[in-house]
């Protein structure tokens, strides 16, 4: 196993051993913490999982997911190369929204596993996930634009982009959505050059 992967590990031992959100972890079959490539470029945070998700313990691996799969190949990249996870680790029950206090309890892994992972864009799906990051921000406003923000002690690129399950029935959103994960390449090369400026 990986470093890497031994530290991500360690975190799920710690949610388990810290009994998070309790509440959720007794209606939940599975820990969705996260799956993909531990050394990404891009990673991507959603929501929570849903029924697929808790199923099987892998995150974005139903209609939304799809759908994910798809923008991502158009973008030409593959799911093998990025890093998926959701904000809340646990499945709410019939698919409610996270609760603030769930999200909160759940932070400081996700903050963790960036850490652990340190890829050179986090792209949040859905205004749940980008509000920790772009407080008081507008995803209409800001959809598709590299924010450069102080995260503990580093800087971070994020990228706010609508969820995937928001724009699957919405022809208009789908469309930005797609052309917002074309840019998600285009990001990385202009940040590639910029530190082989530094
Ligand atoms: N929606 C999310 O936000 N996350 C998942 O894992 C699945 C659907």
């Amino acid at each position: 196993m990986s470093d890497k992967q031994t530290l991500l590990e360690q975190i799920r031992a710690d949610i388990i051993a810290n009994d998070t959100c309790p509440d959720l972890a007794k209606t939940a079959t599975n820990l969705v913490m996260g799956d993909g490539n531990v050394d990404a470029d891009i990673v991507f945070i959603g929501e929570a999982p849903g029924k697929n998700e808790d199923e099987q313990g892998l995150p974005f691996i139903g209609a939304a997911g799809k759908f994910l799969d798809s923008m991502l190949e158009g973008a030409g990249i593959t799911r093998s190369e990025v890093y998926i996870t959701n904000i809340v680790k646990y499945r709410p029950p019939n698919n409610r929204d996270p609760l603030p206090e769930e999200k909160q309890t759940f932070w400081p892994y996700l903050v963790r596993q960036l850490d652990v992972i340190a890829p050179k864009i986090v792209v949040t799906l859905g205004r749940h996930s980008m509000e920790y990051f772009l407080p008081g921000q507008k995803i209409s406003l800001i959809h598709g634009q590299p924010k450069r923000i102080r995260f503990g002690q580093s800087r971070i690129v994020v990228v706010p982009l609508y969820h995937p399950a928001a724009a699957l029935y919405n022809g208009s959103m789908r469309t930005v959505l797609n052309e917002d994960f074309i840019k998600l390449p285009k990001i990385i090369k202009i940040l590639e050059k910029e530190e082989e400026k530094k």
